[in-house]
């Protein structure tokens, strides 16, 4: 197999067409001054739209509905690696703006990618990330972390060296992990590549922050370089696909990912202030985490759905090359909330929640598919155990605040936002709001439900 030979300095002007490097104020005639008002959707609804920036002070009325536009999704640490139903960085902002005051702690327990964390620290707040997922935890550490920008520099001009210097005979079996599957996933030519850049990686600092900012960037372009479909958040292989993987693809993908998030990482480091920070505890489970009575002013997160994202499966050949897993992730699932890894004998007979509206749900679901109904049953089960433990841990008089959707169950609708909301109030929470944000899919013909997500902010007191 020939390798194509890559051009740094060929990739470098083509990362500088890229729009994060144009200057901001070319942005401006999107954004106008008066950026929130009334629209009517194709089906005649009434929406507030708002362009950017929420106002702090923007006026709430229950049940509203809102269509928000973002502009901030690659801005700073925000556009490193994709991470499914990641939040829009306006939002976790205007409520952390809204809710809280500079020095006050604020906590994700579905942390995620750290969108939340990001705001909180670039608005002067300390703040934690909880999440159970390994993979997450990785990433939240990097996009987190300020890095010293000669260092970086002198760093990744070192690896792009390397990466030209590229020999596929000097690469032994050693060099590549060995996972499931692994020769389905990916071709010969690129586990060699892949293998090149990790070593290029570790060879080229000592700078833990610095490297793992390096392989969070090769993780960036494993999917796509891997036959896995880029465009689905489970990892399969889509033979209809057809998808074409040249040599040197990951070579190339990787060098122009290091260089853009190594700006990004530049731009967050010097906007960042130093005094405030970011906590990745070890105690990762939102249902129980070991923080004292009233330790926290502000919660804000997006939970898991019922039955929908499966993360470990998402990011498990990311965390194959990253070494942060290995062989089955049963495990590793079966922590998840929301989780499809459920047993037999729990789901023979029918369980109960104790709210109405829920229970008549899981039943219906119940009817159609026994193991179906418990997954939507133990999620409720597993959000009411992270609503007591957020209440404990938060101040009083300290908000909760939820974004959450929902989704389908069989072709049943499960309005996880109204059965959370039922289930918050009965642990002691009193709703102090709630409204919808829109996401508007442009699909003809198909029904109005479908077209339309929204995603419901609740906004919980204690
Ligand atoms: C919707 S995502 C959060 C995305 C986040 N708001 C962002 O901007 O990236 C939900 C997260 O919940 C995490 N999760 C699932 N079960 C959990 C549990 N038991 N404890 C803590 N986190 C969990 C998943 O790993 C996932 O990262």
């Amino acid at each position: 197999m020939t390798y194509y030979p890559i051009s740094i300095q060929e990739i470098k002007q083509k990362v500088a067409k890229k729009k994060i490097f144009r200057h901001p104020n070319e942005y401006l005639d999107f954004i106008e001054l008066n950026n929130v008002k009334e629209i009517h959707n194709e089906f005649g609804e009434t929406l507030t739209r708002v362009d950017g920036e929420i106002p702090i002070d923007l006026k709430i009325t229950d049940g509203q509905r809102f269509l928000f536009i973002s502009y901030d999704q690659s801005k700073y640490t925000h556009g490193i690696h994709k991470y499914p139903a990641k939040f829009f960085p306006e939002l976790p902002r205007w409520l952390i703006k809204r809710y809280s005051h500079p020095n006050d702690i604020v906590l994700d327990p579905f942390a995620g990618s750290a969108t939340t964390n990001i705001e909180a620290l670039l608005n002067k707040r300390n703040s934690v990330a909880i999440d159970i997922d390994p993979f997450a935890k990785f990433l939240a550490k990097v996009k987190t972390t300020t890095i010293e920008k000669t260092e970086l520099a002198y760093v990744v001009d070192t690896i792009l060296k390397k990466l030209v210097e590229f020999n596929p005979k000097e690469i032994s079996e050693n060099d590549i992990p060995d996972f499931p599957y692994r020769d389905n996933w990916f071709s010969n030519e690129i586990l060699l590549e892949l293998a090149h850049i990790k070593k290029s990686i570790i060879s080229s600092t000592n700078n833990v922050d610095i490297r793992d900012l390096c392989l969070i960037s090769m993780s960036s372009v494993i999917r796509s370089v891997s036959n896995a479909d880029d465009n689905c958040t489970r990892t399969v292989v889509r033979k209809k696909l057809n998808k074409i993987i040249y040599p040197s693809f990951a070579l190339t993908k990787f060098a122009e990912n290091l260089i853009l998030n190594s700006y990004r990482i530049n731009e967050f480091s010097q906007i960042a202030p130093n005094n405030y920070s970011v906590y990745i505890p070890n105690d990762n489970d939102a249902r129980f985490f070991s923080y004292p009575d009233d330790s926290f002013d502000l919660v804000v997160t997006s939970p898991p759905y019922a039955n929908a994202v499966d993360y470990p499966r998402t990011h498990q050949l990311e965390m194959y090359w990253l070494g942060i897993a290995n062989g089955s992730l049963n495990r590793l699932k079966e922590q998840h909330i929301g989780t499809e890894i459920v047993k037999a004998i729990d789901y023979n007979e029918l369980h109960r929640i104790g709210d109405m509206e829920a229970d008549k749900k899981i039943e219906r679901i119940y009817n159609l598919d026994k193991r179906r109904s418990y997954i939507a049953f133990k999620y409720l089960y597993d959000m009411r155990l992270n609503f007591k433990e957020v209440y404990r841990a938060l101040k009083p008089g300290g908000r909760y605040i939820v974004v959450v959707g929902n989704n389908r169950i069989k072709g049943e609708l499960f309005e996880s936002w109204k059965y959370l909301m039922n289930l918050s109030q009965s642990i002691g929470f009193s709703v102090e709001n709630y409204f919808g944000s829109e996401i508007i899919k442009h699909f003809i013909k198909v029904p109005r439900e479908e077209r339309i997500n929204t995603d419901w902010v609740i906004i919980l007191r204690k």
